[in-house]
């Protein structure tokens, strides 16, 4: 269905024609000046050079003609030929029934669903996940909703981290630890126990500890590279103890990643694109697009209007070993021929910046990728601590992913016992489930690029521009429609009824620009958008309850209509949490 200001753009171009002007200087947009008008027009403003007439002449044939319009109630021209306009309340009604029944909440679908994959998480097998891995997860996941909420297929890929020298450097630390394990013995011919050797907690021991021990210990790191190039080339006994690694990291990463709410469709990794890297390297040199430089074979990617300096991108290292690089592009092949995307999506931190480009540029000139498929790269900001500097723990080391979700359901806890009475158990439930939505409102409501302040105190808190916020917006919703049923009322089949006072009427208001906000939120995936929306949203319903006898009013009809408006607005707030990935509890 169409969206309003398309709506009350074409009866405003109507005006402008039946004036003798061109219907495209109907052009209407919220009002920037909410004192004065619901919303303006500026076509006369515009229309004044070309019709060589003051624009407040303009303006005023125009109001005039809408003298009985059905759709505003006010058509006002002022000096100097602005058109402010305000909404007919029945007009309003009309449309939010409309949106009320329709699939989506009336969002447009595209004609031909676009085919999108999206590429975020980003998490590295055996290495615990820390803060940083937060934003890509929260991020991806949910443009990934939004996207599809708009009508795409939209494939998400945790592209792990699952090949490097990380590899290599957890089976060296494993072989120092266990070295009597059959994996480790060249003579051992039979088959490899199914259960691994090893669980979650020792395998995050012995990442960080090889890590730290193959900076200080050349020998060690030597042994490592050898590993890593013993695995690559498919040596039994570190395949086998790699398929371990592999299995408990991925199962505690489903865990981790589950209590985001966030689940990808694939669960891919570096390693499942290793088998192409000769095919593409050969296709490069015989395309003649890969040179030997150095030693290393790269494909320049300068281009002409470059202004910084834009290094080739490196294919082979110049001891024949692939690197990042290789692995993405290769991975660029794969998903051409299995997937044929229309789109690609990236989520990683912006200090990948040069890289992607490297990589796009590369994946462009040499047609790994086809003209149409348009690659996307989303680099989003550090978050910092209070001090402004990438966020630690009070020691100072990297924060955990999984230290960091316990602290904030902590202090959900402490402010849900503090307020209220409600069972133990419940509140650690409600709690959990509130402190989701304030890491993830916290993170999503800055725009992606930017850096921010993780600051506990306000995330958690049930006032301002925060997830606890609009869940308790949305609760408090609940709890008035179920005391209606409570009373006897029924929630199926009731009618929106007109707008009676101006809080009723800013909140449809509001309401009725749902679909142009999450069309333009997929377009620009954008969820800061949506958190943005639903911020203003929870304020105007909030205004509205403030203002309005609800469950007190005497006219049933009227009653009836309010309560359809609870409804929708709940619908329309649990949407928009949904493709936020986060969801909202019947009592806090
Ligand atoms: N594993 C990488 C890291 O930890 C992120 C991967 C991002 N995706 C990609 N296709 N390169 O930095």
């Amino acid at each position: 269905m169409k969206k309003i200001l398309d709506l009350l753009s074409e009866e405003m171009g109507k005006a402008f024609e039946v004036c003798g002007y061109d219907a495209a200087l109907g052009r209407v947009s919220i009002s920037n000046r909410p004192d004065l008008c619901e919303y303006q027009c500026n076509g006369a403003m515009a229309g004044a050079k070309q019709y060589h007439k003051a624009p407040i002449m303009i303006a005023n044939e125009v109001a005039e003609a809408l003298k009985e319009s059905k759709v505003f109630k006010e058509v006002t021209a002022v000096a100097p030929g602005f058109l402010n306009l305000k909404l007919s309340e029945e007009y309003l009604l009309n449309v939010l029934s409309e949106m009320a029944a329709a699939p989506k909440f009336g969002l447009e679908l595209p004609a031909q669903p676009r085919k999108i994959m999206i590429d975020y998480g980003g998490a590295n097998v055996a290495k615990p996940l820390h803060v940083g891995h937060l934003r890509s997860a929260v991020i991806g996941e949910s443009i990934k909703r939004i996207c599809r909420y708009a009508g795409n297929e939209v494939i998400g890929d945790a592209h792990l981290g699952d090949w490097g020298l990380q590899m290599g450097l957890v089976i060296m630390g494993l072989q120092e630890k266990y070295p009597d394990l059959v994996y480790f013995d060249d003579s051992y011919e039979g088959e490899y126990p199914t259960e691994a050797p090893f669980t979650i907690s020792e395998l995050e021991e012995i990442y960080p500890a090889a890590s730290a021990k193959s900076k200080a210990d050349p020998e060690f790191k030597a042994k490592a590279m050898e590993a890593t190039f013993k695995l690559q080339n498919g040596e039994r006994g570190y395949y086998a103890i790699w398929k371990h690694i592999l299995n408990v990291s991925v199962e505690d990463l489903k865990k981790n990643y589950g209590s985001l709410n966030v689940e990808f469709d694939l669960w891919k990794g570096e390693s499942d694109v290793q088998y192409l890297i000769p095919e593409m390297v050969e296709y490069m040199k015989e395309g003649g697009y890969a040179h030997i430089s150095e030693g290393a074979l790269v494909v320049d990617v300068k281009e002409e209007t470059d202004t910084k300096e834009m290094p080739p991108c490196m294919i082979l290292k110049s001891d024949g070993a692939s690197l990042y690089n290789t692995t993405d592009l290769a991975t660029i092949m794969e998903r051409m021929r299995v997937y044929h995307p229309d789109e690609i999506i990236y989520v990683t931190d912006k200090r990948q910046d040069l890289y992607f480009q490297q990589v796009f540029r590369c994946a462009r000139k040499t047609g790994l990728v086809e003209p149409e498929t348009k690659l996307r790269w989303i680099g989003f900001g550090t978050m910092n601590g209070s001090d402004g500097k990438p966020f630690k723990t009070r020691e100072g080391g990297v924060m955990r992913l999984e230290n960091l979700i316990r602290e904030t359901k902590d202090e959900m806890y402490r402010k849900i016992r503090e307020g209220r009475e409600m069972p133990e158990e419940e509140a650690r439930r409600t709690a959990d489930q509130v402190a989701m939505s304030a890491l993830i409102y916290g993170d999503l409501s800055n725009q992606a690029s930017k850096d921010y302040v993780f600051d506990l105190e306000r995330f958690t808190s049930f006032e301002g521009d925060t997830g606890p916020y609009i869940l308790y917006t949305i609760v408090r919703i609940k709890s008035i429609l179920a005391k209606y049923k409570e009373q006897g009322g029924t929630l199926e089949g009731l009618k929106l009824q007109t707008a009676t006072s101006d809080a009723e009427k800013q909140l449809m208001m509001q309401l009725v620009q749902f679909n142009a906000m999450m069309q333009n939120a997929a377009e620009e995936v954008a969820p800061h958008k949506v958190c943005a929306y639903i911020y203003d949203l929870a304020n105007s319903f909030n205004h509205f309850y403030h203002e309005t006898r609800i469950l007190g009013e005497e006219n049933a009809e009227k009653k009836a209509g309010l309560i359809a408006l609870l409804i929708l607005t709940r619908d329309i707030l649990e949407t928009c949490i949904d493709v936020l990935a986060f969801s909202a509890p019947e009592k806090m």
